[in-house]
């Protein structure tokens, strides 16, 4: 495929309409949510119908371009506290109403709840505030819940399955920034990448921003296709995968010592290489 392993800077649908029918096999991503966040070249402000009726054509564009099977992994965060906005079931409803099978939801626990300031009415019921410390990750897939692939290239270990496979994630909020208001934390994407695609993969990052997705996929013996309006973030992007790609073969190289000693130890193959 022409726009795999490349950073496309540009508008998510033109870009979109240009990849080809059932080329994806994994999509991941994190929308703006729409809360006024100082995007680089996103108004992150939109009247909510508007909003919703734009990701509805993004929704539409991602089940096109996943394989039969193909999963996608739709990050969001409950938003607003006076007015609280469904916005997940609002998801959910677009995307069932396009056929996609709801498979299940992930509870991404941040515990942020040390440094909330929200408190409404402390200490008194009159009007007391719920602060979301968590996000949801809603996964569907298409069509079919089975994903075609090759036994020999599914690398996630036992103890990774049995971790990731509990829906209640604890990590906390990425503190290396790159310039972004909202990255992904490597960790959810390396369990999402990990859990819900083989080997050789690949995996979609439309609002992809600095590239954690491209990046933790690379690193993973998975493509990436990464989209983003912003020149800035995609650059940010470039580097981040040249670096990757600089870890990787330093990760290869030192492999094998460190697979015996934990063959060793534990008696079977270790699959997380990324740390
Ligand atoms: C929540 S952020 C994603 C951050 C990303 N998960 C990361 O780890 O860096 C949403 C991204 O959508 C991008 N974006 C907004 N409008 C867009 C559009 N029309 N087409 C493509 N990308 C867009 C923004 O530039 C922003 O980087």
């Amino acid at each position: 495929m022409q726009y795999q392993n490349k950073v496309i800077n540009g508008d998510v649908l033109e870009v979109m309409k240009k990849l080809p029918d059932n080329s994806i096999h994994l999509a991941i991503t994190s929308p703006p949510y729409n809360v006024g966040k100082d995007y680089d070249s996103h108004n992150d402000q939109m009247n909510y119908e508007d909003y919703l009726d734009w990701l509805n054509k993004v929704w539409t564009e991602t089940k096109r371009v996943l394989v039969p099977g193909g999963r996608f992994c739709l990050n969001i965060a409950p938003t607003g506290i006076k007015e609280f906005l469904p916005v997940h079931h609002d998801f959910t409803t677009q995307l069932r109403k396009l056929g996609m099978l709801f498979r299940t939801e992930i509870v991404w626990y941040k515990q942020t709840m040390l440094k909330r300031t929200a408190w409404g009415s402390f200490k008194s019921p009159s009007n007391p505030h719920i602060v979301p410390s968590w996000e949801y990750v809603l996964i569907f897939s298409k069509g079919q819940n089975k994903l075609d692939g090759n036994p020999e290239d599914a690398d996630i270990t036992k103890e990774e399955f049995m971790k990731f496979s509990d829906g209640m994630w604890y990590i906390p909020p990425e503190r290396q920034r790159n310039g972004h208001p909202a990255p992904f934390p490597e960790d959810l994407i390396y369990r999402l990448i990990k859990f819900y695609s083989f080997k050789g993969n690949t995996v979609l990052d439309m609002f992809g921003g600095t590239g954690t997705v491209a990046a933790v996929a690379r690193k993973n013996d998975r493509n990436f296709v990464h989209i983003d309006l912003s020149k800035e973030y995609c650059k940010v992007t470039e580097k981040r995968l040249n670096s990757a790609k600089e870890k990787l073969s330093q990760v290869k190289l030192s492999l094998p010592i460190a697979e015996n000693n934990i063959f060793k130890k534990m008696g079977e193959p270790i699959g997380a290489i990324h740390r």
